[in-house]
């Protein structure tokens, strides 16, 4: 079996992985574990942009005040970091090529979206922000002689002991074990959106990250906070292509079959309301029995220009965008939960740090503000990057027991294996009903009870499976606890929020109102 000793081993190569390393490797060799090809994970998949107070009209404390009423029981510090460094980690992209869409003057256009109250989002390529930003990072990456990328290798455990964690254990695309050892492991695994029947979350987002720290001992925080983007397509593929909250920013409207608009029954800021907002109107509608669209028509000549990536699939599917509206439905997209850590990623387990959607800073409360999620993986890569850079402490050197590692089997891909697929199918439906978009306790107890039959059934190397069950549970059970509805999570059987615990959150809710 290998085993390789490096200084720091970032797990995920989204854009809190990247960005992680390349503030790293200027002091030690760094090892980024990808589970697919590069660009990997769901940067690439993100359309709408980068949030960030750079504009004209715009301060970072309005960045704050939209973020923090999206969100409500957000860390308050977490979100002055993100919207005060943000500014400083958009022009350092801009300073590695990012090649952001322009205004007729040169300075960044900056697009709309749902819960902003002014123009701030940054893009590239029209639709295409995040896979230039991967684009943009990992040829930065590239010019490094001390980053070493392991494509198609999955992490599979942590190597921890006594809350000190010593390296990583993974499995490469051909099924032998690697062990890695370091002074430092960052988890920039991203979420856990194939947990749930529809999902704009790249295939890989199995959520090992939160399973392999809460093994590790760390505490995950937020867990019930998922959040569903209002419009993916209404397809049957695995992702469901995202409709970008951008298209409703520039205008765009929701419509039923009849071609009649309802969100106004729904929020006073109608399509541009929070996302939690518009996705559970959505919901409404189709339990209605209703369709839904997004309908582009107005857009016309210009629709292809903004919307490239979004033109091209809709044409392939038949779609003869912009005249005929677009079919969408919600889908799992985001997770606010995750790791618990400090503002430079800290996790409480010494060695052990996180950053992007796998960790819980509090920056996104109960429901993230659109286009605040690579400017997360920015900032927080960044952070963890600087800290980890400055590591002294090196791991124990007590000898790891690599013998239960040798036999590691990981069933790759998920889906080739009828059994395995229908035990997927299986996680993904039962989430999806019982703890998905509208919840009940009823509901959420015959999930969690469905998902301790699956993982017993499991056999003992179905890490994959086993920690979807897993995670799935925990979600389950932290959604189970909040007997309350707040931003993401709804409860029909507590509809309302619990205000004597949250004060302050009902306290801007109701300054929302009245904004
Ligand atoms: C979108 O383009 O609608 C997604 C952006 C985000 O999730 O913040």
């Amino acid at each position: 079996m290998r085993c390789v000793t490096v200084d720091y081993v970032i797990v995920g190569a989204g854009v809190a992985g990247l960005t992680c390393a390349l503030e790293a490797c200027k002091t030690g060799s760094v090892i980024l574990l990808s589970k697919s090809i590069l660009p990997a994970g769901s940067t690439a998949l993100a359309q709408g942009g980068i949030a960030a107070a750079i504009g004209s009209n715009d301060v970072p404390d309005l960045h704050f005040l939209d973020t923090v009423r999206a969100g409500g029981i957000c860390d308050r510090k977490a979100v002055k970091v993100l919207v005060q460094e943000g500014i400083d980690r958009i022009k350092d992209i801009m300073d590695y090529g990012y090649p952001f869409d322009k205004d007729e003057s040169g300075k960044p256009l900056l697009g709309r979206e749902g819960a902003h109250s002014l123009s701030r989002v940054v893009s590239a390529r029209g639709d295409g922000s995040g896979r230039a930003l991967a684009d943009t990072l990992i040829n930065k990456i590239n010019e490094k002689s001390n980053i070493f990328v392991y494509e198609k290798t999955s992490a599979v455990n942590l190597l921890v002991e006594n809350k000190m964690c010593a390296g990583v254990c993974a499995v490469d695309f051909a099924g032998n074990p690697l062990i890695f050892r370091s002074s430092a492991v960052v988890l920039a695994a991203g979420g856990c959106g194939q947990l749930f029947s529809y999902t704009t979350n790249d295939i890989n987002c199995t959520g090992e990250g939160y399973a392999m720290a809460y093994r590790a001992g760390t505490s995950l925080t937020g867990m019930e906070f998922v959040q569903f983007h209002p419009t993916a397509l209404d397809c049957k593929d695995n992702p469901v292509f995202l409709i970008s909250e951008a298209v409703r920013g520039k205008g765009a409207y929701l419509v039923d079959q009849n071609g009649q608009r309802f969100m106004k029954r729904y929020h006073m800021w109608e399509e541009l309301a929070p996302r939690d907002a518009v996705a559970r109107a959505l919901f409404a509608e189709k339990q209605k029995g209703n369709q839904v669209f997004l309908d582009v028509s107005f857009l016309k000549n210009t629709f292809k220009e903004y919307f490239p990536k979004i033109y091209q699939v809709c044409r392939e599917k038949g779609i003869d965008v912009p005249g005929e509206p677009i079919p969408v439905k919600p889908a799992a997209h985001f997770m606010m939960g995750g790791i618990k850590t400090d503002l430079y990623g800290y996790t409480g387990v010494k060695g052990l740090y996180a950053c992007g959607e796998s960790a819980y800073t509090g920056v996104h409360g109960a429901n993230r503000l659109a286009s605040n999620s690579l400017l997360e993986g920015l900032v927080f890569g960044y952070r963890v990057g600087q800290k980890i850079a400055k590591e002294t402490w090196k791991p124990f050197v007590k000898e790891i027991d690599l013998e239960q590692w040798r036999n590691i089997r990981l069933h790759l891909p998920l889906e080739k294996n009828q059994h395995r697929f229908f035990v997927l199918k299986k996680i993904k439906e039962v989430m999806w009903q019982e703890v998905g978009l509208v919840r009940t306790g009823k509901g959420i107890l015959h999930a969690i009870n469905c998902l301790e039959e699956i993982k017993a059934a499991l056999e003992d190397d179905d890490i994959v499976l086993k920690n979807m069950a897993d995670i799935g549970g925990i979600i389950a059970r932290s959604a189970l606890a909040r007997r309350e509805s707040m931003g993401s999570h709804f409860r029909k059987d507590y509809p309302s929020l619990d205000m004597d615990n949250n004060f302050d959150y009902y306290a801007e809710r109701v300054n929302n109102a009245a904004y």
